[in-house]
């Protein structure tokens, strides 16, 4: 069993019962998140890459709740430096962790620093945990490779941007879902800003139109489904 919860944008939270991951926790700054920062704890947060949009309140909340902050080598490096627990990993290298396992893997974007320094490849990740398997792109254009991560992990879910302009927009992200072939397909990174708004529906009836078995929705902000 795996609840997961979104909260806007990028941020998701991962729970099994016995531990909780948040996801690119942006939650002060983002005008669409339902929550405050004190009203969430995690033990472990994930980072795709350190854009603010992204980086976020990480952390601050790693301080406050002693969480392990897992990303890419640079960055989580630079966590390091801010004398933050951090766990450094690299694209294409996989850990278990006491919650389950994470890979991450390749995604088409940037990735600096609030400062604007460097801080190695932006990423997606795949997380095993509660007996399902997640695939979060991160910020990303559409690449073929995508084909060969749903062929190494059976993805029960997908979660891919769909706002354009920053990422891929929806009928690249309907591409995406059909070289994955998920279970579920989730869109993200939408409706935050005006350069990102878009219909989510559209990437929902884009899906089905694959008639790939793929089921797609929208979830509302702070809304939890059981995978
Ligand atoms: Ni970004
Ligand atoms: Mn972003």
């Amino acid at each position: 069993m795996l609840n997961l919860t979104y909260l806007s944008h990028s941020t998701f939270i991962l729970d099994d019962g016995n531990h909780r991951i948040i996801i690119d926790p942006f939650i002060s700054g983002n005008p669409t998140c339902p929550v405050k920062v004190e009203d969430v704890d995690a033990g472990y947060i994930v980072l795709t890459h350190a854009h603010g949009d992204h980086l976020g309140d990480s952390f601050e909340l790693a301080k406050r709740h002693d969480a392990l902050i897992i990303a890419v080598n640079e960055l989580a490096t630079y966590a390091s430096s801010k004398d933050l627990r951090a766990h450094n990993m690299h694209i294409g290298g996989a850990y278990t962790f006491p919650f389950g396992r994470l890979k991450f893997t390749i995604a088409h974007h940037g990735s600096s620093s609030p400062e604007g320094l460097y801080m190695g490849e932006p990423a997606g990740v795949v997380i095993t945990m509660g007996g399902k398997t997640i695939y979060h792109t991160g910020d990303t254009g559409l690449f073929l490779d995508m084909q060969l991560i749903g062929q190494r992990d059976k993805i029960d879910c997908m979660i891919a941007p769909i706002g354009d302009n920053f990422t891929m927009g929806i009928d690249d992200a309907v591409k995406a879902a059909e070289f994955v072939k998920p279970e579920l397909a989730i869109p993200m990174h939408y409706n935050t800003f005006p350069v990102i708004e878009t219909d989510p529906q559209r990437f929902v009836a884009g899906v089905e139109n694959l008639n790939l078995d793929i089921r797609a929705r929208v979830l509302d902000y702070g809304e939890t489904i059981t995978l």
